[in-house]
């Protein structure tokens, strides 16, 4: 019997050191047991890893990788284990991991998604609170939090780059993270004692919270699926929850009898409560779907020069896991009013559907938002945008991703990966593989369904295609793993 010790829950890189020395050495999976340093008692077994076989060779697909990245994390024992056994599975199945009805591929898959949806809560529901500093240090927020899965390690890059100039830590019940501005480090883990309640921030963001609160929109269903009930006690603002929905209907019931009494409004603060410091992208300046409408036509209202008809606003739920941006309406977009309706979105739509995504189920929205073009006799001929009409619409899709928060976005083409990653990239590097964007969300870069259209060559067409639908069914299998 062999006894693997890992350095951590989330050790993925000892776990795969571990596993190829087993695997070349021919060892069964019922042979190993694995364990977390400091974890359980003594493993019964031999802890040294065996030598390679003569001849022995291992086969381990890119996918695979990835997969073990994510099921380390998850919180059964089992995962090392299961992982192992896959490891071995794969050496004579090499297309288990693409096989549905693999039982062992099924069970991994559905920690995969465990793991990938508990990152995602712990990236939207982590909340900081300042404490007092010492002296000469820097203000410290701390926020408390409890994963269902060891993803601690594995999200903490993410809230280092998002608020990398703030000094903050994160307390879980099993393992703290903390971040000075300069490095991370990492504990044990806390109670939740050890975390403030209740300070001068938590107040402000209650008082704006409660502020914006509109008891017509509660939807307390969508409020608990998106936000499961056991992250609302340490949510500031969803303290105040439970309190306003009760209060709901009675303040609705007000609200209206105010308006049809031909009173004004209830009193709105002069100034709003500042916004928590450092905390800014909780906070974005445009905060609603109305807002954002008339942003955009007090910005875009007069937009004339060479453009086309009308602005042509994205569309799809308003909670979308995926998000694809185009690049700007064309010319019978423009005369509908509705993005991705001409031969671009017929093969949008037909692709979308082999690689098994529901276009209803997708937000769509383009780069630049008004069909520009160049007038040839009656006919208007697509002009493509420049970088100046990119930025000039940028502020627009940005406040669409945030308001949306699709967990993955797709950006169809150079113009629409531009506005998105906010550089030029190239295409043909970029594609094939997911990219972090600058909010920590996914994004992935794919070639614009016109470019299909345009190719001369029917062989070459076909291949383009095919290949664009397998890149849509992998950003399916992203979505499904970190949204569902
Ligand atoms: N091409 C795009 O990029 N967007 C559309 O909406 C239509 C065609």
């Amino acid at each position: 019997m062999k006894a693997v010790t890992l350095a951590h829950h989330e050790d993925v890189s000892g776990w795969r050191a571990a596993a190829r020395a087993l695997a070349l050495g021919g060892v069964p999976a019922d042979q190993v047991t694995w364990q977390v340093e400091g974890e359980g008692g003594d493993l019964f077994g031999d802890e040294s890893l065996p030598d390679a076989q003569p001849d022995a060779r291992l086969s381990v697909p890119k996918p695979f990788l990835s997969l073990a990245s994510s099921v380390i994390c998850h919180s059964d024992p089992e995962r090392f284990a299961l992982l192992y056994s896959m490891l071995l599975h794969l050496q004579d199945h090499r297309h288990a991991l693409e096989d549905r009805a693999d039982p062992l591929m099924k069970r991994l898959e559905v920690m995969r998604k465990a793991v990938g949806r508990d990152i995602h809560k712990m990236r939207a529901f982590v909340r900081f609170r300042e404490v007092e500093a010492a002296e000469d240090v820097p203000e410290r927020f701390v926020a408390w939090f409890e994963p269902e899965h060891h993803v601690v390690r594995t999200n903490a890059p993410f809230f280092q780059r998002r608020f990398a100039s703030m000094a903050w830590s994160i307390l879980t019940p099993e393992l703290c993270a903390h971040w000075d501005g300069e490095a991370l480090a990492f504990t044990e883990g806390a109670t939740k004692a050890d975390a403030p309640d209740g300070d001068p921030v938590e107040e402000t963001w209650k008082t704006y919270y409660a502020s914006i609160f509109n008891p017509a929109r509660v939807k307390v269903k969508a409020m608990t699926a998106e936000m499961p009930k056991k992250y609302w006690k340490n949510m500031p603002e969803t303290a105040l929850v439970p309190e306003l929905i009760s209060s709901a209907r009675a303040r609705e019931i007000e609200m209206i009898e105010r308006s049809r009494a031909n009173l004004d409004m209830p009193e709105v603060p002069a100034t709003m409560p500042a916004q928590p410091k450092s905390q800014p992208e909780l906070a974005p300046p445009i905060d609603s779907w109305e807002s954002l409408a008339a942003e955009a036509q007090r910005r875009h209202g007069d937009d004339r020069s060479n453009s086309g008809t009308q602005l042509v606003f994205g569309e799809g739920p308003r909670d979308a896991a995926l998000m694809l941006i185009g690049e700007q309406p064309g010319d019978q977009e423009d005369r509908a009013g509705r993005p991705f309706v001409g031969p671009a979105g017929q093969l949008l739509d037909e692709a979308l559907g082999e690689a098994g995504i529901d276009r209803s189920d997708t937000y769509l929205t383009n780069a630049v938002k008004r069909f520009k073009y160049e007038q040839r006799g009656k006919r208007r001929i697509h002009s493509k945008p420049n970088a100046g009409d990119i930025e000039h619409y940028r502020w627009w899709l940005e406040a669409e991703r945030k308001l949306v928060d699709p967990a993955v976005t797709v950006a169809l083409g150079a113009t629409a990966a531009r506005a998105m990653i906010g550089k030029v990239v190239t295409i043909s590097k970029t594609r094939g593989e997911a990219i972090e964007l600058a909010d920590g969300s996914e994004g992935w870069v794919t070639v614009h369904p016109s470019y299909l259209l345009r190719l001369p060559d029917p062989v070459k067409a076909a291949e383009e295609r095919a290949r664009f639908i397998e890149e849509l069914a992998m950003i399916r299998g992203r979505v499904e793993a970190l949204a569902a």
